[in-house]
């Protein structure tokens, strides 16, 4: 009795954060609605051997490819995982240091969304990361889940919902029934590979190189999955340098260049969906093959994606509304909402 008081207690004092700690952009959603999205990069400078934090999320990732030679900036993600725990931390504490800034007497527990594949190591890693930047008490919720709960879908009834969450990093398939997962993939193929596809793509094409910012750039700006008849083929500038003379460049690239070039990291994600389809059990599929497949994350906004995968694979797609903010808002629906949900969360 007196211990419940004391944790209401300190759940008033204290903020509870959802978190999407993810490959390129990390989301914190308070109880009071207030929202955190900044990329997850930071930028360093190294004097005489010791480190500083320059700055940390949109102004870090400003530098990428354009550092001088002391400072770095860095993404401490890679594929949904921490890959460079320091600086994760670093990330981590300045982002609920602005979530908690007109609170926080007391640290606050959160709760991150996890790639549904990650290992005990990896999940641990988070969780010592989050504890090392503040936070009080760490749960972890399955991305696809959060994703799901955040896109709408009926996870709790006993029906088959799909969703594939691609993000940066990672791609999350899962089918959910009754307020579990069923089955779920995690492939290592995001908007990232689509960059550096992209990149690949000019540098063979027009003989220039370009960064991976410059490449992401394209892609948002005039990318498309399938270009459907009578679609507009829009054009993008770029400026570089030639690789073999080194001369100025202006090339014109355009949305049907992005099309071929991202065509072999889509029909990957393609292939693994259809892998989690063929392990369905037949009810759920058949529910899948009526309601279709949402699609979250910053992927789902690549024009006629739905487009791209139902011409592949014969079954319905949607996109989420707010696909950026799926995982955030279905963390924060299973902290704030959910508590006595039957829910694949883990501690
Ligand atoms: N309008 C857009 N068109 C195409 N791609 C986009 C668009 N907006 C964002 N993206 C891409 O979405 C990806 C980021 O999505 P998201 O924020 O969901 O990833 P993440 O959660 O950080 O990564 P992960 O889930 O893999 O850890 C990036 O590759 C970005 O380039
Ligand atoms: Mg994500």
């Amino acid at each position: 009795m007196i211990r419940k008081f004391f944790s209401k207690f300190i759940n008033k004092m204290s903020k509870s954060l959802a978190i999407d700690l993810g490959t390129a952009n990390t989301l914190i959603l308070t109880h009071d609605g207030k929202l955190i999205n900044e990329p997850s990069v930071v930028a360093i400078q190294e004097n005489n051997g010791s480190k500083k934090v320059l700055c940390v999320g949109s102004e870090a990732k400003k530098m990428l490819g354009r550092t001088p030679e002391n400072t770095y900036a860095i993404r401490p993600m890679r594929d949904g995982v921490i890959s460079d725990f320091i600086i994760a931390e670093e990330m981590i504490k300045h982002f609920m240091r602005l979530a908690n800034s007109d609170k926080g007497l007391i640290n606050p527990k959160v709760i991150i969304g996890v790639p549904a594949g990650a290992t005990i190591v990896e999940r641990r890693a988070i969780q010592d990361a989050a504890k090392s930047a503040g936070a009080r008490y760490v749960q972890l919720v399955k991305e696809p889940m959060a994703a799901a709960i955040g896109a709408g879908l009926p996870v709790s009834d006993p029906m088959g919902s799909m969703v594939v969450d691609i993000g940066g990093g990672t791609t999350e398939i899962a089918i959910l029934s009754l307020g579990g997962i069923v089955i779920a993939e995690s492939c290592r193929v995001g908007g990232d590979r689509m960059d550096s596809a992209i990149a690949e793509y000019v540098k063979n094409e027009f003989q220039i190189s370009i960064g991976e910012s410059t490449a992401e750039l394209i892609k948002t700006r005039i990318g498309a999955a399938t270009l459907p008849p009578g679609a507009e083929d829009k054009s993008f500038i770029i400026n570089g340098f030639d690789r073999v003379s080194g001369a100025p460049k202006r090339i014109e690239i355009k949305s049907s260049d992005v099309v071929k070039s991202i065509e072999t990291p889509l029909i990957e994600i393609c292939s693994r969906i259809k892998a989690v389809l063929d392990q369905a059990p037949p009810e759920l599929a058949s529910d899948i093959a009526e309601s279709g497949i949402c699609l979250s994350g910053g992927g789902a906004l690549i024009k006629n994606i739905d487009v791209f995968f139902n011409s592949r694979l014969g079954l319905k797609f949607f996109p989420a509304d707010d696909a950026l903010m799926c995982v955030v808002k279905g963390a924060a629906k299973i902290l704030y909402e959910m508590d006595d949900l039957k829910l694949e969360s883990e501690q």
